[in-house]
């Protein structure tokens, strides 16, 4: 049974690591509200994230954003009992005007605040409670996290407390659905785009390469990029966009779902859950789900927009951190990289 304990009051989270402008407010597990603005049009010409670009529009966002989510949570300044950021990995430019706002409203509210690392914020994802959304979240439990960033299976022994069981080598699968979008001309972000254009799809048209079937619990995506690239060189005009969509996504849900599932015997997991960005994609839900259905499994996915980037899940893990004890102080830093499981 879920039995962590979270903060009293009311959290505001803040999530600025890449190019979403989000805050948030939980109280407990509830999501009371989840604003998240996204640039996507502001990048989509450069057919990815630019970073400086991406700084300059958080900073215009923040403090509206703000301001939304406490307005739908029908709440004040004043009634927030604590603050989580993201400050940590991400880029530099962003990370830093979210770590900034949110000392700037710990220092004005007299309140705690803690940084939190991006992929906590996914992991705890499912804890949320929304109107439609309350798992039953069992620890430990095995978790793939899924995003633009990162591949990584995860045994969450407690809220805080991460074994890393297998990783991406290179490219992360959101960055191979965005790359096999990019090729097959279906535009930025391109998750979303292969998942629309494959519901059209025949995913056995053209076959492509599984990665590593030889390594057991980790991915490898940089081969399916080149074979999307060679395939729409041989087929030119010829080329069923629908069907290359269908079968790169068949490519990356098929072994994100082998390998998630073989880990959980592995590690005799019996709860499994699926979080970040790619986890909104729905052939892979459904796939996960009903390979757990099938093994007896219990299956924890969260609604796609508490998967893809939100600060309710940056909110929920720091709300966790904070009814530990944990504060931070004035001197803590934006990271680039880091590790979920350092210190
Ligand atoms: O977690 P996220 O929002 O940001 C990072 O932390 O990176 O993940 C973004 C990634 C992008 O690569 C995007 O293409 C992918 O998630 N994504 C999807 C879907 N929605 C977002 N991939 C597949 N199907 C989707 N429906
Ligand atoms: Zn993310």
């Amino acid at each position: 049974m879920t039995d962590v304990p979270l903060f009293e009051g009311l959290v505001l989270g803040i999530e600025t690591s890449c190019d979403e402008t989000s805050a948030a407010l939980v109280e407990g597990r509830r999501v009371r509200s989840n604003v998240v603005s996204s640039q996507a049009s502001l990048h989509e010409k450069w057919g990815g994230v630019v970073p400086e670009a991406a700084a300059r529009s958080h900073v215009e966002s923040i403090l509206p954003v703000v301001e939304e989510a406490l307005e739908r949570a029908a709440a004040s300044l004043g009634e927030i009992s604590g603050l989580a950021v993201t400050n940590r990995p991400g880029l530099i430019g962003g990370l830093s005007v979210g770590l900034t706002a949110a000392k700037g409203f710990a220092y004005a509210l007299g309140r705690p605040f803690v940084g939190v690392h991006h992929l906590e914020g996914h992991l705890m994802s499912v804890l949320a409670e929304t109107e439609g959304f309350r798992a039953d979240v069992t620890f430990p439990h095995l978790a793939l996290i899924v995003s633009g960033g990162h591949t990584e299976i995860v045994l969450v022994h407690e809220s805080g407390r991460y074994e890393l069981i297998g990783q991406t080598l290179d490219d992360a699968a959101g960055e191979a659905f965005d790359k096999s979008a990019r090729l097959l001309g279906l535009g930025y972000p391109g998750g979303r785009a292969i998942e629309q254009a494959a519901l059209e799809g025949d995913p056995k048209r053209y076959p492509l390469p599984r990665a590593l079937p030889g390594d057991p619990f980790n991915f490898s995506f940089s081969g399916l990029k080149t074979a999307v690239l060679r395939l729409v060189e041989r087929e030119g005009n010829q080329l069923k966009v629908a069907d290359a969509a269908a079968s790169a996504q068949e490519a990356i849900v098929g072994v994100l779902t082998a390998k998630f599932l073989a880990a959980a015997e592995e590690t005799e997991s019996r709860c499994l859950s699926l979080v970040g960005g790619v986890a909104a994609n729905e052939a892979l839900r459904s796939r996960l789900q009903d390979g757990c259905y099938r093994r007896g499994l219990a299956f924890i996915c969260p609604p796609p927009d508490l998967c893809t980037d939100n600060a309710a899940m940056i909110a929920l893990a720091g709300s966790r951190r904070l009814a530990s004890g944990e504060r931070d102080d004035w001197n803590l830093d934006a990271l680039s990289l880091a590790n979920l499981t350092d210190p």
